[in-house]
């Protein structure tokens, strides 16, 4: 695998589960603008078998080293993110986790069943990255219940190994180099962005605003039927300097807090 490979799937399969995504990157394309993914996000649970240094292992043999380490209390979570020293093209790759520790029994015996019945070969290729859910059939019961507790979990039975977001470096953008003319082109094309916590999350003195659309409903098929859930979001990054002069690389923990929330459960209008 080499990161073209690598990214390309992750891209392909992102733009099946959220359609919205290829229509705004085509927005920004119309417009002459080049577009530069700024980070790349995936989820999983703290199981040694797949936890963030399992699915970070393809980034690290291919060059990418660990930079920054982030806790989230209220959501259970811890984060790292990856980057790729001296190539400032290629995306940043932020991998969070549940610790299941903190969760409920219920939630605890969910994953932990599907955990164990896994085949072992398919965890422990590089191709778990693109591997989806971890479950052989998916239960909508199960879906509220878990999103009851826990909306990462909710999406995690789901939608499993797979890009939860790209994210457009606004930097690299030419007329749209601003989060705000960013967000005033998205919804003037009638796309809604997540506003817990404000639209923009983050200040200029954080050195790093970022902003989301709300993710998109796909159907699913449940045992109980099909249904329609909220899918995967796309981000928008802008970055500032520090007083070295240096963009800010690194990521926020309230601000990704919010963000996180960018899958929370929604009906469409
Ligand atoms: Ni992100």
């Amino acid at each position: 695998m080499n990161l073209t490979y690598i990214f390309d799937h992750l891209w392909m399969d992102y733009i099946i589960q959220n359609p919205s995504v290829l229509n705004i990157y085509n927005l920004f394309i119309d417009e002459g603008e080049k577009v530069v993914n700024d980070h790349i996000a995936f989820r999983t649970l703290d199981f040694p078998g797949i936890n963030i240094d399992v699915l970070a292992k393809p980034f690290i043999e291919l060059g990418y080293s660990p930079m920054g380490e982030y806790v989230f209390n209220d959501k259970h979570l811890i984060a790292k993110h990856y980057e790729l020293p001296g190539d400032s093209l290629q995306p940043r790759v932020f991998i969070s986790q549940l610790i299941l520790s903190d969760c409920s029994p219920f939630i605890q015996k969910t994953f932990r069943e599907a955990f164990e019945m896994t085949d072992r070969n398919k965890l422990s290729t590089d191709e778990l990255i693109f591997s989806g859910t971890l479950f052989s059939s998916l239960s909508y019961d199960v879906y509220n219940l878990l999103r009851e507790e826990s909306e990462y979990a909710a999406w995690f039975y789901v939608f499993g190994f797979r890009a939860n977001h790209f994210t457009v470096s606004v930097n690299s953008l030419k007329k749209f180099n601003n989060i705000l003319k960013v967000n005033e082109l998205l919804k003037k094309n009638g796309f809604s962005l997540n506003s817990s916590g404000g639209e923009i999350k983050g200040t200029t003195s954080d050195l790093l605003q970022q902003s989301s659309t709300i993710a998109d409903i796909v159907t699913i098929k449940f045992i109980e039927g099909s249904y329609e859930i909220p899918s995967c979001y796309y981000e928008f990054a802008q970055r500032y300097p520090d007083s070295n002069g240096n963009l800010y690389s690194g990521f926020i923990a309230k601000s990704a807090d919010k963000i996180f929330e960018s899958t929370n459960f929604y009906k469409k209008d």
